[in-house]
């Protein structure tokens, strides 16, 4: 089976978090892409959705699915999205779209966290994945040298504009054994918007390949 057929699989089964009256958090990539795409068979059911991205938005308005402001509708009972990586613990690697930080807010602001991957996705250890870090543009250089001095290898995805007017830099090199420790590390450099980590707030469910992962 083809990994889209995987992703979509995944998609279909965060369905059934989906319910009556609910305003659904939604997150950004191919795999969330099916789950709008399912999300739009039960519109007459739910209240709207909050989207992490102008990609998402455009997709969620194509099904008239309505699209609210965050300030607008106050803490979420479910978020759904997608990851790069995924550890044995749920903790992830996010970013590989660029929507980090609105993924991170809205997970953050959501009681549950279903994120839907491939097997693929599934790894012992995170970052072999370069990790994305989004950065206020004239800090670029100067997070990179604070990266590097703290063993990572940053390439600047150059031509890249985030939603919110920032740049990002993929990190290579890393084998991240703890996680929490790094989020938190990078998260002091200033010039950081967003840590692509999601370990400090990792997934409540993760689906993978349609199935839920015990
Ligand atoms: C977007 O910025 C990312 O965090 C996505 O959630 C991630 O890249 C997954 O994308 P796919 O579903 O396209 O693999």
């Amino acid at each position: 089976m083809d990994r889209d057929e995987l992703k979509k699989r995944s998609a279909e089964a965060a369905l059934a978090f989906v319910e009556d009256g609910m305003t659904v958090g939604v997150g950004t990539g191919s795999t969330v892409a099916f789950f709008i795409d399912g999300l739009a068979r039960l519109k007459g059911r739910i209240e709207g959705a909050v989207s992490s991205s102008e990609q998402s938005t455009q997709r969620l308005r194509a099904h008239g699915i309505p699209v609210f402001d965050l300030n607008a509708v106050g803490p979420l009972q479910l978020y759904v999205d997608g990851a790069d990586e995924c550890d044995p613990r749920n903790r992830l690697i996010k970013g590989g779209g660029g929507a980090l930080t609105r993924e991170k807010i809205i997970a953050s602001a959501s009681e549950r966290f279903v994120c839907i991957i491939d097997a693929a996705k599934q790894v012992p250890v995170l970052g072999t994945f370069p990790l994305p870090v989004e950065v206020i543009p004239m800090a670029r250089s100067a997070v990179a040298r604070a990266i590097h001095a703290q063993g990572g290898l940053p390439v600047w995805r150059e031509g890249v504009v985030t939603d919110n007017g920032n740049w990002i830099l993929d990190i290579h090199g890393l084998r991240i054994d703890d996680p929490v420790a790094l989020e938190s590390a990078y998260n002091q450099i200033p010039g950081v918007v967003t840590v692509g980590l999601f370990a400090a707030r990792p997934a409540d469910v993760v689906i993978v390949d349609g199935e839920r992962r015990a």
